[in-house]
């Protein structure tokens, strides 16, 4: 695309400064059970696959639920299914189970390794966190609530076998999106002059 002044340049600066700094982490507890259409979460999977990625290997994949209790019924099973019974917390299970009753729809995103032995895995999933990230913005500057999360079986190795990866692939984590009445304020606890070295 042209960029045809400074001023038009300035503006998508303003807004994009607008969508990144107001992107938190709502969790869905805190979403209130209001749907998103199929057509805007299309969208928002659309602006992942414009992530960057080495090779062109695009190895973002995604399982959408739109009754996000569906996934977490069966991410509930499979931590009784793969817990000592000595283990076993009833309240693990229904937190569990209970995940994204307020949230619209889970997206679980996963890495799907390329056919490229020569891009390292890491690129691969440093793509795939990109491609979340994009959906993660486009979220927000629809005004839903979103969330990314790793708890629970989802970096278990019975999630890849209930998703069916092959060796190499990697789960990346669970999407919660969603509508929530608040927003949370954001948390930065390292200045970034703690973060930033001018060589
Ligand atoms: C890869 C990844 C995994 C995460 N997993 C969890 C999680 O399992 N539980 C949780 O409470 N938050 C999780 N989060 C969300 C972080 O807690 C959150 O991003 C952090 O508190 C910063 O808040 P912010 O997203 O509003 O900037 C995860 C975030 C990322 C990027």
């Amino acid at each position: 695309m042209k960029i045809k002044s400074y001023r038009f340049m300035n503006t998508n600066f303003e807004i994009i400064v607008g969508i990144i700094k107001n992107r938190r982490t709502i969790k869905p507890f805190m979403m209130n059970g209001q749907k998103i259409d199929n057509e805007q979460i299309t969208k928002l999977l659309e602006l992942a696959d414009w992530a960057p990625n080495h090779g062109l290997t695009e190895p973002w994949r995604f399982v959408v639920y739109a009754n996000p209790s569906d996934f977490c019924s069966a991410h509930a099973e499979l931590y009784k299914q793969n817990t000592p019974a000595d283990e076993f917390a009833q309240g693990v299970y229904d937190n569990l189970a209970h995940q994204g009753d307020k949230a619209s729809h889970a997206i679980v995103a996963v890495m799907h390794r390329g056919n490229l032995p020569k891009i390292p895995a890491f690129e691969e999933m440093a793509a795939t966190a990109c491609a979340i990230e994009n959906i993660l913005l486009g979220a927000t500057a629809l005004g839903f609530a979103s969330y990314w999360g790793t708890g629970g079986m989802i970096l278990k190795p019975a999630m890849r076998t209930f998703l069916s990866l092959r060796d190499g692939d990697e789960v990346m984590g669970v999407l919660y999106l969603g509508h929530a009445d608040e927003q949370p304020t954001g948390v930065r606890r390292i200045p970034l002059s703690e973060k930033v070295k001018w060589a």
